[in-house]
């Protein structure tokens, strides 16, 4: 089932256009990749599909719905979770703190998922009366991710997971991440540059440049592409 839909967006800061008309589908479960060098508009685009910068032209739907004016926690509450490009954790708040907050933002669910999340992330569980400012990286982005687990989203909007972490931990969080969207049937679009990463989750990937989808298809299809080659080079 047709889960998520981007029509022709367009967006960006003030008089500048950074989206020149984005458009891609999702259906439920399935895990979408984007590439993209930096400045190319990939955050702009997690930005617009959860509603914390205006669509200027085109449309989003959610399961049919149109959601393109909806704010953030109208589209959370349709299941949407958003893990934002520097995790925008409480670093002063314990991990359990910080997972409590996840599920406060999805509009507070009465059974807690905590138990269900720190299954996929056990080092949390160890964790959870240090503060988060305290983690490594790795460990605060597995909050990050944990905390966007909280709501049991249907859509997650990842932006950059592997930033600043080590090789190895990028690809066990990769794994954990492709577990989680087949036993929750959980979608994924996954922004970043470690092409190894999207590899890892997904057969599907567009690659953007200057705000526009230049390259789409399978793994197969975007190694092959001339735009890969030079974004390989680059
Ligand atoms: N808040 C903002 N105000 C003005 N311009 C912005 C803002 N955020 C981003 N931009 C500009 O929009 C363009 C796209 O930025 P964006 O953050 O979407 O790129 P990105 O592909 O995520 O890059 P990176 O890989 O470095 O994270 C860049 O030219 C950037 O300078
Ligand atoms: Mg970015």
């Amino acid at each position: 089932m047709m889960l998520l839909r981007a029509n022709a967006i367009h967006s960006g800061y003030r008089d500048m256009e950074v989206l020149r008309g984005i458009s891609l589908t999702l259906e439920s479960g399935e895990i979408l990749g984007v590439l993209g060098r930096n400045g190319m508009g990939k955050t702009t685009l997690i930005r617009c599909l959860a509603g914390l910068l205006p669509t200027w032209r085109g449309d989003i739907t959610l399961d049919q719905h149109d959601v393109t004016r909806l704010p953030p926690h109208e589209r959370a509450r349709r299941g949407v979770t958003t893990v934002i490009q520097g995790r925008g954790l409480f670093p002063r708040l314990t991990v359990r703190e910080n997972l409590e907050m996840g599920r406060i933002a999805g509009g507070g669910r009465k059974r807690s998922r905590l138990d269900e999340v720190l299954k996929y992330f056990p080092r949390l569980g160890e964790r959870l009366a240090q503060t988060a400012g305290t983690l490594s990286g790795g460990e605060q982005q597995m909050l990050a991710i944990g905390r966007a687990l909280m709501t049991q989203p249907r859509l997650m909007l990842l932006d950059e997971p592997s930033d600043g972490i080590m090789p190895i931990l990028v690809k066990q969080i990769a794994g954990i991440l492709v577990e989680i969207s087949r036993r929750e049937n959980m979608a994924i679009v996954v922004v970043e540059q470690n092409v190894p990463m999207v590899f890892a989750m997904t057969d599907r990937c567009v690659i953007i440049e200057k705000g526009r989808i230049v390259t789409e298809g399978t793994r197969e299809d975007v190694s092959r592409s001339e735009v890969m080659r030079k974004y390989l080079a680059i």
